[in-house]
C-alpha cells in the first residue's frame, strides 16, 4: 500500500486508475483505526478495484475544549492494518496540504436542517467540518463510493443530504456498528475511558437495546425515554441527548412513523460516547419525545 501526503502524487496516481477503467472506492478516516474502520475497508473492498483510505484529524470539525490536540495519531499501526485488509492507497495530507489558507478562511459547506439538534446541538460547527472536509475528499478522490460507519448515524445523514444537494456522482454506503464483545460500540474515543468507565460503557447499549424491544412492545415512547434517561443518569452517565427520531432523522412524529431511529450521546467523564439503534413502533403515540 502506498502511502501520500500531497495532492499532485494523489491526483497522479487516481488518473491511472481512471484512465484504466477502475472503479475507486474512499473510506474517509481520522485514523487510530480499529475493527470498525476495518469493515469500511472491507466493504470497500467488496464493490471496487481501488480502495482509497484516508487518513486526517480535521480539525475544522472539533470545537474549541475537545480533544483535538489529544486525538489519538498512529499512522504506522493504521499503515499495517489498512495493507493487512487490502486497502491500496492511503492519503494522509497536513492540515497545511488541507487548508493551506489556513482555517479562518476556509471555504466551509453547511448542511441545512440534518445537522441541526442530536449531536449538532452540542457540538456546535462539528457538521460544518465533517461536511467541508468530506466534500474536499469528494473533490480530490472522485471516488465512484465512498463507505462511513453507522456509528456516527447523523454524519451519514448529513453526508448523504451533501452528495444529494451537491450531486456528486458517489454512492455512500453505510455500514453496520462494530461492536466490542459486551456490546459497546467500537470508537477511538473508548482508549479515553478509565477500566471503571469502560466497565460502565457497555450499559448505554443495554439500555438502547431495552428501549428498543419496549417501543416495539408499544409502551408510549415518551414513558419509555424518560425511565431510561433516568436510568442512565443513575448508573453514572451524564445525558447528553436521548432522542427519538424518524429514520431519516426529521422530527418523529407519532402515528406516522412507525419505522424510526433512536440515537443517544452521553459522557463518561470528559469522554463523548454515542450510540443508536434502528426502532420499529406498532401504534405510535403522540407523548413527549425529548429528554436529557
Ligand atoms: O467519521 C470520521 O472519522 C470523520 O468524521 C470523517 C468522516 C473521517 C471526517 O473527518
Amino acid at each position: 500500500m502506498q502511502t501520500l501526503h500531497e495532492i499532485a502524487p494523489l491526483r497522479e496516481r487516481l488518473r491511472t486508475h481512471r484512465l484504466a477503467g477502475q472503479r475507486i472506492a474512499l473510506v474517509p478516516t481520522m485514523g487510530n483505526l480499529h475493527e470498525g474502520h476495518l469493515a469500511l475497508v472491507d466493504r470497500a473492498r467488496e464493490s471496487a478495484d481501488v480502495v482509497v483510505a484516508t487518513l486526517f484529524v480535521n480539525p475544522l470539525q472539533f470545537g474549541a475544549g475537545e480533544d483535538f490536540g489529544q486525538y489519538p495519531r498512529t499512522l504506522d499501526s493504521d499503515r499495517e492494518r489498512l495493507t493487512a485488509h487490502g486497502c491500496d492507497l492511503l492519503f494522509a495530507p497536513s492540515v497545511e496540504t488541507l487548508y493551506p489558507g489556513g482555517l479562518g478562511t476556509q471555504t466551509q459547506v453547511h448542511v441545512p436542517n440534518v445537522s441541526e439538534g442530536l449531536c449538532g446541538g452540542t457540538r456546535i460547527g462539528h457538521f460544518d467540518g465533517v461536511a467541508t472536509v468530506v466534500s474536499l475528499l469528494f473533490h480530490l478522490i472522485q471516488p465512484d463510493i465512498a463507505c462511513f460507519g453507522e456509528k456516527d448515524f447523523q454524519q451519514l445523514a448529513v453526508i448523504r443530504k451533501l452528495v444529494d444537494d451537491l450531486h456528486f456522482p458517489i454512492e455512500i454506503i453505510g455500514v453496520p456498528i462494530v461492536r466490542a464483545a459486551d456490546g459497546l460500540a467500537l470508537s477511538s474515543r473508548n482508549g479515553y475511558l478509565t477500566s471503571d468507565q469502560r466497565a460502565l460503557a457497555p450499559a448505554l447499549q443495554q439500555t438502547l437495546a431495552q428501549c428498543r424491544s419496549a417501543l416495539a412492545s408499544g409502551e408510549p415512547p415518551g414513558t419509555i425515554l424518560a425511565a431510561a434517561s433516568q436510568t442512565l443518569e443513575e448508573a453514572g452517565f451524564r445525558l447528553d441527548y436521548l432522542e427519538l427520531r424518524a429514520r431519516d432523522l426529521s422530527p418523529f412524529e407519532p402515528g406516522r412513523d412507525a419505522e424510526a431511529h433512536l440515537l443517544a450521546a452521553v459522557y463518561l467523564g470528559s469522554t463523548r460516547l454515542i450510540d443508536n439503534v434502528a426502532v420499529e413502533l406498532p401504534q405510535p403515540s403522540g407523548a413527549d419525545l425529548r429528554h436529557g
